[in-house]
């Protein structure tokens, strides 16, 4: 019965990791990025708009990723090779910690994603300058980015399902309300 009453406690307890900053980001990248893609082929001008938005997102997550809150900052979720390669290791044996912010491997995909949703919206935005407009190989750069983002996306969606199931929580809601439940001894904070 006490244990019972002390687990409902823990489950209940939670803490703020994602600011509203943080998860308006988020979800706004989503949305530019899909109607990116969802307009490439015909509609120009809304294509160009939504990989502005893309651009100018990415840009307010570097400057968050420096002088923003605790969560947020690089310093608090970009680790050492290292780090990263140990935690891949511990995952593959099925024994990774549970990190409160981002953990070593999702941090990898947050730059990885950031970097390639830069360098696709700029090879974009190069298309449409007197310099870089029909060079073949600024067009090509832009597809092959684009389709990496596709794949970096699904991998994204994939870690972020099995970190959820892992750890049995739902790291969806908590980029939707900004929550996760509060650490457990042996939890990385
Ligand atoms: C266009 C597609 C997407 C892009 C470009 C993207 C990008 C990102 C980025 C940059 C972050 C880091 C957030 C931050 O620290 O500010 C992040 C985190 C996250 N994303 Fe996405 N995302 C995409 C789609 C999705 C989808 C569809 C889901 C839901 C299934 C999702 C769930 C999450 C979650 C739960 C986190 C936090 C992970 C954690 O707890 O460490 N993302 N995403
Ligand atoms: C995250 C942002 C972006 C994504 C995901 C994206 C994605 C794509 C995709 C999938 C294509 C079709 C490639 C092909 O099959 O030929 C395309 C083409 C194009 N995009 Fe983007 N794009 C983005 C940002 C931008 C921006 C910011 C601009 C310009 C301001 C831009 C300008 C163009 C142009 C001019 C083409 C046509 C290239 C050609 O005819 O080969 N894009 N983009």
């Amino acid at each position: 019965m006490i244990d019972r009453f002390i687990m409902t406690q823990r489950i209940q307890k939670t803490v703020k990791v994602w600011s509203v900053a943080t998860r308006l980001f988020h979800w706004s990248l989503v949305a530019s990025v899909a109607t990116a893609w969802l307009t490439s082929d015909e509609f120009r001008s809304a294509h160009e708009l939504a990989g502005y938005c893309a651009l100018g997102l990415v840009a307010f997550r570097v400057i968050q990723g420096l002088i923003g809150e605790r969560y947020a900052r690089f310093s608090q979720f970009v680790r050492s090779p290292v780090h990263t390669l140990k935690y891949l290791g511990s995952m593959a044996r099925g024994r990774e910690a549970r990190y409160i912010g981002h953990n070593p491997a999702g941090a990898l995909m947050v730059l990885a994603l950031l970097v390639t949703v830069f360098g696709t919206g700029l090879t974009g935005w190069m298309q449409t300058t007197d310099t870089w407009w029909g060079i073949e190989w600024v067009e090509e750069v832009h597809e092959v980015l684009a389709n990496s983002l596709l794949v970096l996306i699904a991998l994204h969606v994939a870690g972020v399902i099995l970190a959820s199931h892992r750890h049995g929580e739902n790291l969806v809601r908590a980029m939707v309300n900004g929550k996760k439940p509060a650490p457990g001894s042996g939890d990385i904070g």
